[in-house]
C-alpha cells in the first residue's frame, strides 16, 4: 500500500471547515493508503509561541475530534509531531542543504508575515516552516500528501529538497511526495466573512444542538428576499452554499424551493440546522466519552508514537549514515 502523511496545526477547536477541508478526506483515504496523521505542534508553536500554554490540551481535543469523526487508530497511525525527535534531526539536515532563496521565494512565507504581523513570526524558525513540513513527510517516506491548494508550494519545496539531497549524497532514499489535492468547497463563515476562529464565525465540531440552531438562524440570506413570497436567489445566499458543501444531494431541492418561494428562509435554515445537529450529535457525544476518560486517548497516542517512531528511526539511521555522522 502506498503511504500518506498529513498534519494539522493544533491552533484551536476544530470546526466544520476543517471537516470539509481536510478531515473528511483523511477519513476516506484510510482504506486506500497506509496513513499517518500528525498533530503539527511544532508548526503551531512557530506562530503561537507567545501563548503556548494550551498546546497540549488543544492537541488532545483535536485528536478526540479526529477519532470521533472517523479516523481509526486501527487503520491509521495517529501521533504528535513533538513526540518524535527525529523530525528535528531531519529538519536540521534539510535546513543545512536548503538555499535561503528557496525559502524567501515561498509565497506562503511572504503572505503570512504580512497577515500575522501581531504574532511576530518574522523569525529564523518560521522561515523554515516548509523545511520542517518536508521532514514530516520524508521521515515517513510518504508517497502522497493530502493538502489544500495553499500548501502546494510546500510540497514543491519538499520535492526540491529530495532532489537536492539525492544529488548531494548520491543515493536515492526518498520518494518525491505528490499532493493529493483536496477539492475544498469555498465556505465562508456564518457572517459571510472569511471563516476563522478569530472571528468566531464557525460551527465547531463539538457545538451543542442549541448553539448550532442559534448560529444557523443568525446567518444572512439573500438580502433582496424580504417577504416570504419574494423568490430567492440561492447563488447569493450563504445558507445555500452550506447546503451545497454538506448536503449536495439536497442541492436541487433547496434551489427550487428558494427560487419558487415555496419555503421561507427561517424554515430553510431550520432544516439545515437539523441536518447539522444530526451530523454532529453522535460524534460530539462520542468525543465527550473519549475526553471523559483520557486513558484511552493517551494510549492511542502512545501506540501511534511507537508506530511512528519505528518508521522515523529507520529513515533517520539511513540519513545519519549518508551525511557522515
Ligand atoms: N502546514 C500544514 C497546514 O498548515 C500542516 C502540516 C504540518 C502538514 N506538517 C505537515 C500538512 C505535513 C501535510 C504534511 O495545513
Ligand atoms: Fe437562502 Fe434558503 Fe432563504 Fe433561499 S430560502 S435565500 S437558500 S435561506
Amino acid at each position: 500500500m502506498k503511504r500518506v502523511l498529513s498534519g494539522m496545526r493544533p491552533t484551536g477547536k476544530l470546526h466544520l471547515g476543517h471537516w470539509v477541508g481536510a478531515l473528511s478526506s483523511w477519513v476516506s483515504l484510510q482504506d486506500k493508503y497506509e496513513c499517518f496523521f500528525m498533530v503539527a505542534d511544532w508548526h503551531a508553536l512557530m506562530s503561537e509561541y507567545k501563548n503556548p500554554s494550551s498546546l497540549k490540551d488543544v492537541a488532545l481535543d483535536n485528536v478526540a475530534d479526529w477519532i470521533s469523526w472517523g479516523i481509526s487508530s486501527k487503520k491509521s497511525t495517529i501521533f504528535i509531531q513533538s513526540d518524535i525527535k527525529e523530525h528535528l534531526d531531519l529538519f536540521m539536515v534539510f535546513s543545512i542543504l536548503t538555499p535561503l532563496g528557496w525559502l524567501y521565494r515561498c509565497p506562503t512565507f511572504k503572505e503570512q508575515i504580512k497577515q500575522l504581523e501581531a504574532k511576530e513570526i518574522n523569525t529564523h524558525a518560521f522561515l523554515g516552516y516548509p523545511v520542517l513540513q518536508s521532514s514530516d513527510i520524508l521521515l515517513y517516506k510518504a508517497d502522497y500528501v493530502p493538502v489544500g491548494e495553499d500548501q502546494l508550494p510546500h510540497l514543491e519545496l519538499a520535492r526540491e529538497i529530495v532532489r537536492r539531497f539525492h544529488f548531494i549524497y548520491n543515493k536515492e532514499i526518498f520518494p518525491e511526495p505528490k499532493p493529493l489535492l483536496t477539492e475544498v468547497p469555498r465556505l465562508l463563515g456564518l457572517d459571510s466573512r472569511k471563516m476563522s476562529k478569530s472571528y468566531d464565525n464557525c460551527i465547531y465540531l463539538s457545538d451543542e444542538d442549541e448553539t448550532i440552531k442559534n448560529k444557523v438562524s443568525s446567518m444572512i440570506t439573500d438580502p433582496q428576499r424580504i417577504r416570504k413570497t419574494d423568490p430567492g436567489r440561492p447563488e447569493v445566499c450563504n445558507v445555500y452554499s452550506y447546503y451545497k458543501a454538506f448536503l449536495p444531494q439536497k442541492d436541487k431541492e433547496v434551489s427550487s424551493w428558494c427560487r419558487k418561494a415555496q419555503k421561507g428562509c427561517t424554515e430553510c435554515k431550520g432544516i439545515l440546522a437539523e441536518e447539522f445537529c444530526d451530523l454532529i450529535r453522535p460524534r460530539r457525544e462520542n468525543k465527550k466519552e473519549l475526553l471523559g476518560d483520557k486513558k484511552k486517548l493517551l494510549s492511542i497516542l502512545e501506540e501511534g508514537k511507537e508506530k511512528a517512531h519505528r518508521e522515523a528511526s529507520k529513515t533517520w539511521k539511513e540519513v545519519k549514515k549518508l551525511v557522515g555522522f
